[in-house]
């Protein structure tokens, strides 16, 4: 099973689609953190990446294509994966169906997340993560259990994106309108769309993909 989860950003993408990694066991892929992976190694594409993550502007789809063209052939790919936060272009869709042809491959569903755009800002800022594991929390709708100390690993150290602030979400908005939301049109025709509302409590948003999650099983059993 092939998924693609599209959303502006803070949508809940990431939260959903590691659930959906855990419970159906098919590897999440996400392009953000593949670049902030290379911006810490401090690569050559992580620091041609930095400058325009931080401004919340998109990275080129060149330099975005080739890294998902090796990453969908992994190992732990073999059973499916998910997409979170690419294509982010009609681009990048392209050449992700020219990829997909070679390898006789396909997308199964295009999740989409519907979220009031006044609710983003304050969802991005107060997001953290935990600097030894990675689990991530919110200030708001996911602190931790006790205070200053991570459920997981029972770390002290936390971490906040350089590019989680108010300003910057504005342009990554910027850039989801008008790059991104155009690939509503372009999968509308290929397959199937569902679209979830990202507004409803974390359980509540993973009930709305169980239930598209099973028909969409259904139908590709068939
Ligand atoms: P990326 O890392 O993909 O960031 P994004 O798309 O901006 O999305 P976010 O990670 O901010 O949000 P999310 O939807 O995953 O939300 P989350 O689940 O964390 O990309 C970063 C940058 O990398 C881009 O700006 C670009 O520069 C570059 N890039 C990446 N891919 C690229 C590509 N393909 N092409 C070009 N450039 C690329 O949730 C957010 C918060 O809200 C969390 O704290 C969470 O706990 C909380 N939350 C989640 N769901 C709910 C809910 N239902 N109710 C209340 N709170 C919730």
């Amino acid at each position: 099973m092939n998924i693609i989860f599209l959303g502006p950003p803070g949508a809940g993408k990431g939260t959903q689609s590691k659930r959906l990694e855990a419970r159906y066991g098919i590897a999440q892929i996400s392009t953000g953190d593949m670049l902030r992976a290379e911006v810490k190694a401090g690569s050559e594409i992580g620091q041609e990446a930095k400058t325009l993550m931080d401004a919340g502007k998109l990275v080129p789809d060149s330099m975005i294509v080739s890294m998902l063209e090796k990453r969908i052939q992994q190992p732990d790919c073999a059973k499916g994966f998910i997409l979170d936060g690419f294509p982010r272009t009609v681009g990048q869709a392209e050449a992700l169906d020219e990829v997909l042809a070679r390898l006789k491959s396909q997308i199964d569903v295009v999740l989409v997340l519907q979220v009031d755009e006044d609710a983003l800002a304050d969802r991005i800022a107060g997001r953290f993560s935990c600097a030894k594991c990675g689990a991530s929390y919110n200030d708001v709708s996911k602190p931790t259990k006790v205070p200053d100390t991570c459920d997981v690993c029972g770390s002290h150290d936390f971490v906040r994106r350089a590019d989680d602030n108010r300003e910057t979400v504005a342009s990554r908005l910027a850039s989801y309108r008008k790059e991104t939301m155009p690939l509503l049109p372009y999968y509308e025709k290929k397959v199937k769309v569902a679209f979830i509302d990202g507004m409803a409590p974390i359980e509540d948003v993973s009930s709305q993909i169980d239930t598209i999650m099973q028909e969409v099983e259904q139908i590709t059993q068939k």
